[in-house]
């Protein structure tokens, strides 16, 4: 279980002093001795400027041993300048703050930044070795527009342009649909959500190749009790961003115990008696390299083979569980039914990554 690491951060915004962030960063770190050790699990706290200096030295030892990282809400590309009430990545270097978030969407949306500016950032970051966890997310008028997808690979193109490879091992993303997020945000489906973080997963494999695969890409945006454990299990949900939820270190706790709790339930029973659906289907649409896109509906896999004479349509209706199959333009859907349809779309997603 090791390999996969998994991901856990909350972003403080506006709220805890520096007193209260200790305290909560303390708790928190505590508590996270006794999460289940077969997982290599990835913590962070993003606390205020303010805080940042106690919190650092409050863990200090926790950091060292890689239970937890302490990043900064926003940073100023510049080294320093003539920039006031801006913070520089020296200035954060100098406070050992080990990740650095770009382009929350409160920060694009209530302060008006814009995607080169996320990239100056971005660049700067990683030029300074920091984790760099750029978030993304479109705002509900965009999705109206069915342009989700174009928003979230623009923000990705500009965001990351002049990326380099090896850079990659320090960037994390972070899907923030605008909509789910805060105390009006109505949480997404840990469908829909898996579906984006589909899409920027591809993004990400188009601009970097194979690398691009290993970008963590986490969830957030109204991530509560009830939806964590629903969302974690996804085949493209690396870890979760949480907001409100997590500013209790007892909640966050509890919360994150859960989610490890079910993604081992998941993986040691259910999926496994879909993995063999799930296998037959990748081998009878052509092995893993012909499945250029692979989606689904409520009753239905969607795949878009990349050649569709490697595909053999008449052994793909033999399959156990599969009522038919039928193109639309260069896709096919392959009928399943609602009961089992997303089980198999996450295995066979499980067995492609
Ligand atoms: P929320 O915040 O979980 O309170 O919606 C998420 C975020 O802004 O990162």
């Amino acid at each position: 279980m090791k390999e996969k690491k998994i991901y856990f951060g909350t972003n403080l915004k506006m709220y805890k002093g520096n007193r209260e962030t200790v305290k909560y960063i303390t708790e928190l770190t505590e508590a996270a001795t006794g999460w289940n050790s077969e997982f290599s699990i990835k913590l962070f706290v993003i606390p205020s400027y303010t805080a940042l200096k106690d919190a650092v030295e409050a863990v200090k030892v926790q950091i060292e041993q890689g239970i937890i990282a302490i990043g900064a809400q926003n940073m100023n590309p510049n080294d320093n300048g003539q920039y006031t009430g801006e913070i520089s990545p020296l200035m954060l270097k100098e406070l050992g703050v080990q990740l650095v978030m770009l382009g929350h969407s409160e920060r694009r949306h209530v302060m008006k930044e814009t995607d080169r500016e996320e990239n100056e950032k971005v660049l700067a970051a990683l030029k300074h070795g920091f984790t760099t966890l750029l978030c993304i997310g479109e705002t509900l008028e965009q999705k109206n527009y069915n342009i989700s997808d174009e928003v979230l690979r623009t923000q990705l193109k500009i965001g990351l342009h002049g990326v380099s490879a090896k850079q990659l091992s320090s960037l994390w993303i972070a899907y923030e649909p605008v909509w789910a997020i805060g105390t009006s945000g109505i949480p997404a489906t840990a469908e829909y959500a898996d579906e984006k973080h589909a899409v920027i997963k591809q993004c990400l494999f188009e601009l970097f190749g194979e690398v691009g695969k290993d970008i963590p890409v986490l969830y957030g945006g109204s991530v509560n009790p009830d939806n964590a454990n629903k969302l974690i299990v996804k085949p493209n949900i690396d870890g979760l961003f949480v907001g409100r939820s997590a500013w209790n270190a007892v909640d966050f706790d509890l919360l994150i115990k859960d989610a490890l709790k079910t993604i081992l339930t998941t993986t040691q029973s259910g999926i496994n008696e879909f993995t063999d659906i799930a296998t037959q289907l990748i081998d009878k649409l052509g092995g893993k390299g012909n499945i250029g896109a692979l989606t689904h509906c409520a009753t239905r896999i969607r795949v878009v083979p990349k050649n569709e004479g490697k595909m053999d349509k008449q052994a793909i209706e033999k399959i156990a569980n599969v009522k038919g199959i039928f193109s639309i333009t260069n896709q096919y859907q392959i009928i399943l039914g609602s009961d089992i349809v997303e089980k198999v779309y996450d295995e066979m997603q499980r067995l492609l990554n």
